[in-house]
């Protein structure tokens, strides 16, 4: 029970790596506030979890409204926000700068950075009030050492890194801030980007010999949040199984 007490939103919440860490954190404690597009993806997320521990909401990332319907719904269900955790995101891999369109840019900057930005902007008061708390931000290793063909994708999770710190040091002491760096991790994005015969590379390149699983991401996102990170704020963690495998 590393998060009893806590009250948590988890943006992107209706697959993949939202999805198990919000089961993940209300199994260890936490009350959470669970947000995606996904209706149907929310209903599977809360399966078999107490209505006590865990509320819904459709809601779009990318929207101010609903970055404040998030944090008044924290309240109103739980009394409160103490930990935040923005694993929305997502990306196409195909084109080069030269090939791509401002409207897409624009797209998927606003769907990794920008839907950051806003729901920490909505979160921090909230969090202050309750008397302090976390925030983590899921990048990706795309944003620390690049990837091909996914020029938007890089920038905005680059982006991602560096507000981490800045938030980090704007509200210390009573609120830490960190990033998590997933490598390749077995979700439904993964699954629409890339290949079986990718996915079979992807596994030879780490360490561990296999892709990452999404609450793997969701457990170290839980350390983060809990007092065993008390002295952690501003960092990045790359959770990928270590690279430069056997090929
Ligand atoms: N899977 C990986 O290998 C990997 C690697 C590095 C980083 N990441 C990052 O981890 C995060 C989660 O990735 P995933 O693989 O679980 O993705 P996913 O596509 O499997 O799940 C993403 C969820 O976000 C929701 N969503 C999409 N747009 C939304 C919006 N505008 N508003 C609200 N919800 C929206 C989707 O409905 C879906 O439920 C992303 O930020 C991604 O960039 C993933």
């Amino acid at each position: 029970m590393q998060l009893a007490g806590k009250v948590a939103i988890i943006t992107g919440a209706g697959a993949g790596i939202g999805q198990a860490t919000a089961r993940l954190f209300v199994q260890r404690g936490a009350r959470v506030i669970a947000t995606d597009l996904d209706e149907a993806g929310l209903a599977e997320t809360r399966q078999g979890l107490g209505d006590d521990m865990i509320e819904t909401l459709v809601s779009d990332a990318t929207s101010v409204t609903d970055a404040a319907k998030a944090v008044a719904l924290a309240s109103d269900r739980f009394g409160g926000l103490h930990l935040l955790v923005n694993v929305v995101g997502g990306s196409r891999p195909g084109k080069t700068v030269v090939d791509l369109g401002e409207d897409e840019w624009d797209y998927w900057v606003r769907l990794n950075l920008t839907s950051t930005f806003l729901m920490c902007r909505a979160a921090i008061p909230a969090i202050d009030a309750a008397g302090g708390g976390a925030i983590v931000n899921i990048a990706s290793g795309a944003g620390v050492t690049g990837m091909g063909r996914n020029p938007a994708y890089v920038a905005a999770k680059g982006g991602v890194i560096a507000l981490t710190r800045s938030l980090a040091i704007d509200h210390a002491p009573t609120i830490r801030a960190n990033c998590i760096a997933p490598g390749p991790i077995l979700t439904p994005l993964m699954q629409r980007n890339r290949s079986e015969p990718e996915i079979a590379f992807m596994s030879k390149l780490s360490l561990v010999a296999r892709l990452g699983k999404p609450e793997e991401i969701g457990a170290t996102a839980a350390f983060l949040c809990s007092e065993d990170a008390a002295f952690i704020n501003g960092e990045l963690i790359n959770v990928a199984g270590g690279r430069g495998g056997p090929i």
